[in-house]
């Protein structure tokens, strides 16, 4: 396998990723395939603060069964993309690094994001060594805290233990905060076992928090955002500190909703493209990095297929929801205020 040589992309100014003509992948039974240039797709990089390259769409892996996740990034894989973001409470990580293997894809050509589930965060080393285990890789490309809670790791529950009232058996913040989560897995970047951290479903105070009293910025946030819930607030102040932003639910989540959106069918018609395209070219044009799962080749293929959106249809798309209202379609039941 050829490595692809980097060219700098005039309108965007961040580097493709050019692909070689004919590529050959190595699939489970150790047949190869030919992957033709025409079949494939090339992603812009954009930049982490710490020097690394990151691929400007990831592919999403939330909600897929063991079957649908090894189908889906191979079928990722084989489209084009070089980034895949899974997490611990996925239960997918052993299916998706043996996708990955069998790929037959080099590991330093692929940039893999997992997180650190809320039942470990007193443990995120051992945590992370489990998943890096799993996956069957010597490192992550970034590891993030999922969510700003922390959950008894000793409880009823490896993942979601529960007090006797059935209410959720969180630590008391007092006792063990997020601040405490992010300050021991910076010391996880000495081990070598992720080449960066970050963070998600943080609002703008608790990066606040972060930037205040921890010694290393977050290389990401990773955040639920989409035409229906922009936080464009929250995407500045990241952008400005240096923290890359990643948008999950790209598409609404389950069933892409957004799709429906008649005012996004029009601007794809314009671009003789699909809504699922222009919500992720959205993204990308405002430099958020977003993770679009599907299970479908046809789909994973297509949404890699980015248009560059006009100034002013990137900022209609952003107003959409001043019209339409705002919607936010991850929201777990924590027991705790998570969202301003
Ligand atoms: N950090 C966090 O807390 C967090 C939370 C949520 C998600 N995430 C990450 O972000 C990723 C994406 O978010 P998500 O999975 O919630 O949702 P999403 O990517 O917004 O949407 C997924 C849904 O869209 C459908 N879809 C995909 N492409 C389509 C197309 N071109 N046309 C029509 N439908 C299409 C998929 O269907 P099929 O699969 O049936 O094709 C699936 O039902 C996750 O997989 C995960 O990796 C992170």
């Amino acid at each position: 396998m050829t490595f692809p040589p980097t060219v700098l992309c005039r309108t965007f100014s961040f580097v493709f990723h050019q692909t070689s003509t004919i590529e050959l992948l190595q699939l489970q039974n150790h047949s190869y395939i030919k992957r033709k240039e025409s079949e494939m797709s090339t992603i812009p990089n954009f930049k982490l603060n710490t020097g690394a390259e990151i691929p400007a769409i990831g592919f999403g892996t939330w909600r897929s069964t063991e079957q649908e996740a090894y189908n889906a990034v191979i079928a990722a894989l084989k489209a084009g993309y070089k980034h895949i973001d899974t997490a611990a409470v996925y239960g997918n990580e052993e299916i998706v690094g043996k996708a990955i293997r069998d790929s037959g894809i080099s590991r330093n050509e692929l940039f893999i994001t997992t997180k650190l589930w809320s039942t470990d965060h007193q443990r995120a080393e051992q945590a992370l060594r489990e998943s890096l285990k799993k996956l069957g890789v010597e490192y992550v490309d970034l590891y993030l805290m999922h969510w700003p809670v922390t959950m008894n790791g000793d409880g009823n529950d490896a993942l979601f233990p529960t007090r006797e009232d059935g209410s959720r058996d969180l630590i008391d913040p007092s006792k063990w905060s997020y601040l405490d989560t992010y300050l021991s897995m910076e010391k996880l970047l000495e081990t070598k076992l992720t080449k960066a951290i970050g963070i998600s479903n943080f609002s703008l105070d608790k990066v606040q928090v972060i930037l205040d009293k921890a010694n290393v910025v977050p290389a990401a946030l990773q955040i639920e955002l989409h035409p229906f819930l922009p936080q464009q607030e929250l995407v500045d102040f990241c952008q400005s500190k240096g923290i890359l932003v990643e948008a999950y639910s790209p598409l609404g989540s389950a069933g892409a909703p957004l799709l429906q959106t008649a005012q996004l069918q029009e601007i794809a018609a314009k671009y003789n493209t699909t809504p699922a395209a222009i919500c992720i070219s959205w993204s990308v044009w405002r430099k958020v990095v977003p993770l679009p799962k599907s299970v479908t080749p046809e789909r994973i293929a297509a949404n890699l297929k980015i248009v560059e959106l006009s100034d002013e249809d990137g900022k209609a798309i952003s107003n959409l929801h001043k019209s339409l209202g705002i919607k936010r379609f991850v929201s777990p039941e924590w027991g705790i205020k998570i969202f301003d």
